[in-house]
């Protein structure tokens, strides 16, 4: 087993950089997923730590060897790619055994690991047929258990999920993080799907135009971003941002709303130089009281500034489990998610909650979180 270990890792194909300026260290037995958008580096990423890109700049260590020379057979990782890449006319067998007969292991060594390793995927039956008489989920198994069984120190997967259906993707995501603890391989996993990186990492890095935005276990990345990017990318419906600029220090006033700047933002504002912010909130965490006090009751409403705004409902998505509302706040939209019985039309006016412990700041130049 193995650590790895990347050490300012910079890559550029004609000149343009792929990814920059990399640090990231896996610990052994530990499931690291690459997240960000399509054209992040990811691929480049797990191309250098397997061997099939040379790095232009820093190291890559896999446990304690220093790999950056090595050829991709010598440096004991196995790749699962996307496209599987099986041998369209050999068996499943013939695919699984391929890797072991390179390494020149003793035909019943082959035999028996090849089977070992069917039986842990249940894919025994299979193993006479051609990977044209397998379905995705079945060839994905095969490509996952041709990797397995050379007992590399490292796997590193290439999304290998993304050519299943949403039902099979689900169901994989689960096999693949358990068979991962079971076998105990230090892995790196890369996607563009957050709710994969979310569900089966123990800790994410998030890339961006090829540089580490944050590198944290997933609880973390989606409670404590530490910029505006991270929190966006991270949750589902993703984060409501709004700019807003800091009004006499102790008011966020968004044009169309003014809230108070929670207690815990005061100091680390004093401390901020620009009084352009963006304000934070995820859809779960905004409170939405679908019978607003009235002034017909005689109450005075929406002292400003006031932790609750006035709003109406522009458009409603059932999901089902839950609701996700699309809020009018002056000339602001918002998504909010609320319980599937929640009662509420397009049209409704409602009051708008922002609970002060769930709000994100941001400064608007860097995107940096105030903290
Ligand atoms: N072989 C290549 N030749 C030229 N440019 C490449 C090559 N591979 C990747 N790139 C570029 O490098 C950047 C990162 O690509 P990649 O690592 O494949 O991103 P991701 O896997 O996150 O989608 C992209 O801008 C891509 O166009
Ligand atoms: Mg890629």
């Amino acid at each position: 087993m193995a650590r790895v270990k990347l050490q300012g890792l910079s890559k550029a194909y004609d000149g343009a950089p792929a990814v920059t300026g990399l640090d990231l260290e896996v610990q052994d037995k530990e499931f690291v997923v690459l997240l960000g958008p399509s054209g992040c580096g990811k691929t480049t990423t797990l191309r250098c730590v397997a061997g099939l890109e040379s790095a232009d700049e820093g190291e890559i260590y896999i446990g304690d060897r220093l790999v950056n020379d090595l050829d991709p057979k010598d440096r004991n990782v196995a790749m699962v790619f996307q496209s599987y890449a099986l041998y369209p006319h050999m068996t499943v067998y013939q695919n699984m055994a391929f890797p072991l007969e390179n390494a020149k292991v003793a035909e019943r060594e082959i035999i028996a690991s090849v089977n070992r390793v069917a039986k842990l995927l249940q894919i025994e039956t299979l193993l006479g047929r051609k990977p044209s008489q397998l379905s995705g989920g079945q060839r994905q198994r095969v490509a996952v258990g041709r990797a397995i069984v050379r007992e590399p120190q490292v796997f590193l997967m290439d999304e290998p999920l993304s050519n299943l259906d949403a039902q099979l993707r689900v169901h994989m995501r689960a096999e693949l993080k358990k068979l991962q603890k079971v076998l105990g391989v230090t892995t790196i996993y890369v996607t563009h799907d957050q709710v994969e990186a979310m569900t089966m990492a123990d800790r994410v890095a998030l890339l961006h135009k090829g540089v580490l935005q944050q590198y944290d276990a997933p609880q973390t990345l989606y409670n404590r971003p530490t910029n505006s990017f991270t929190a966006s990318f991270v949750g589902s419906p993703p984060i409501d941002l709004v700019d807003c600029d800091l009004a006499d220090g102790n008011v966020l006033d968004a044009g169309s709303f003014r809230i108070p700047v929670p207690d815990r933002f005061l100091e680390p504002l004093k401390r901020t130089a620009s009084e352009k912010l963006v304000l934070g909130i995820r859809p779960q965490d905004l409170r939405v009281n679908p019978t607003p006090p009235t002034e017909a009751d005689g109450v005075v409403v929406y002292r400003f500034p006031s932790t609750s705004v006035p709003a109406e409902i522009y458009t409603t998505e059932p999901l089902g489990d839950s609701t996700i509302l699309d809020l009018k706040v002056g000339e602001t939209l918002l998504k909010a998610v609320v319980g599937a019985t929640f009662a509420g039309d397009t049209g409704s006016k409602v009051e708008l909650h922002f609970p002060p412990d769930r709000i994100h700041l941001f400064e608007r130049g860097s995107g940096h979180a105030i903290r």
